[in-house]
């Protein structure tokens, strides 16, 4: 690459991981030290657990593999937030990440700082493998940062003083049409993401599937069809669901979305709010899911007709889901990204599936046992994160997630 070029390249990555790191304090903000300290369940982490563990991805594969001479902020701090990597040693306990009220929320801001600083001073003499690494930390980072928003609703939901963490992104968010069916492709297609532009690991490689003949709803299912489930005795109908689903349903007495409070209302990031009726449905499981699609004698997209409808049936689907939504508000609401849509395909690897060499090579491989994917993006999900290829995954009895609903079926 021509000197001016690497130049540019670089200075484009150091904005855009700038700007990342600025969005991350920005949400925040209005956390108070005992907010970001809480974690609300063993799945979810503190707010203040992602500001720093996010940092110690950086410090560790960067500064710490890539940097002469970098001296960590802190040399316990690898303990407490590497997340998952066995590469990385030992590490705190999940479940204990509550228990951490040092260090404080203006430590974690100091450690934050202390690894910017040394970012920008390292970028410019980086070499290659680096700088993709730099790529893959800022991705990382918009990931937490959905799960930021996640995890202090789960938090601020156990409160029954009902606190709000901020403003909602206008109803104009979750806009919905009404419900059309649009026939998709089928026969041999192409999906995965192409070789070239970032993509996780699990995105490639790209390659050839079978579609048979179906239909995809043109829109997610609203709370309005969900309360019609409802009363129509979705949740106390076994023949509807999955044995493990019913399972679930028992023992956790689930009859109705998360965050639904009454017939009525519903706790959001803005509080407790009036249930909007032509809204998609969110925060529901896998297992909610397809048993609302037996209900409406349909059935849940694979990822795979999903992807190819997202990226071949409306020219305009490609350019929407490239749009955020609570992080960036979706101007005017749109076809796909307010809510994830649960799939029923497991999270597999795809044919020739390689991980990375290290470490990160831990990111997304060894999570394949017991997944399903999801494909789009949320309200939450930051500006320019997902892509018709993005596969999230989540086991199928989360819903703490803005988790939502399309329908698909045979034709
Ligand atoms: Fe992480």
């Amino acid at each position: 690459m021509a000197r001016e070029d690497s130049d540019q390249a670089i200075w484009s990555l150091s904005e855009r991981l700038f700007a990342t790191r600025k969005l991350t304090l920005d949400l925040a903000a209005p956390l108070s030290d005992a907010d970001a300290t809480i974690q609300p369940f063993p799945d979810a982490s503190p707010a203040k657990w992602h500001l720093a563990h996010v940092t110690w991805f950086f410090e560790s594969f960067i500064l710490r593999d890539h940097v002469l001479g970098y001296m960590p902020f802190d040399e316990r701090y690898a303990f407490l937030f590497n997340s998952y990597y066995e590469g990385e040693g030992e590490r705190h306990a999940r479940p204990k990440r509550g228990m951490l009220s040092r260090p404080s929320l203006a430590e974690v801001r100091a450690y934050r700082a202390h690894v910017d600083e040394a970012l920008e001073r390292a970028l410019p003499s980086l070499p290659k493998a680096a700088l993709e690494l730099v790529e893959l930390g800022i991705h990382h980072e918009q990931q937490h940062q959905e799960l930021f928003l996640t995890d202090i609703l789960a938090t601020l939901a156990e409160n029954p003083l009902e606190p709000a963490y901020g403003e909602l992104p206008s109803a104009a968010c979750f806009a919905v049409k009404p419900l059309a069916w649009h026939r998709g492709r089928d026969g041999v297609v192409e999906t995965g993401a192409a070789a070239d532009g970032f993509a996780f690991d699990c995105e490639r490689p790209r390659h050839k599937v079978y579609l048979a003949p179906h239909e995809n709803a043109g829109q997610r299912v609203t709370n309005k069809e969900w309360r019609e489930f409802i009363d129509d005795d979705g949740y106390r109908t076994p023949t509807l669901w999955l044995s493990d689903g019913w399972a679930w349903v028992q023992q956790e007495g689930v009859s109705a979305p998360l965050y639904w409070l009454d017939d009525e209302t519903e706790f959001t990031l803005g509080g407790r709010r009036e249930i909007d009726w032509a809204a998609p449905v969110t925060h529901v499981s896998h297992y909610e899911a397809d048993a609302f699609a037996r209900w409406a004698g349909a059935r849940l997209p694979t990822e795979f007709e999903w992807e190819d409808f997202a990226s071949s049936a409306d020219p305009m689907i490609g350019n929407q889901l490239d749009h955020g939504g609570a992080v960036a508000p979706r101007p005017g609401g749109g076809t796909f990204g307010d809510v994830w849509e649960w799939t029923q395909s497991a999270y597999t690897p795809y044919p020739r599936f390689a991980t990375a060499e290290g470490a990160v090579g831990e990111y997304n491989g060894k999570f394949m046992s017991g997944q399903i994917v999801l494909k789009g993006a949320s309200c939450a999900t930051p500006r320019g994160h997902s892509r018709a290829s993005y596969r999230n995954f989540f086991p199928p009895a989360a819903r703490w997630q803005f988790t939502g609903v399309r329908l698909a079926r045979d034709a």
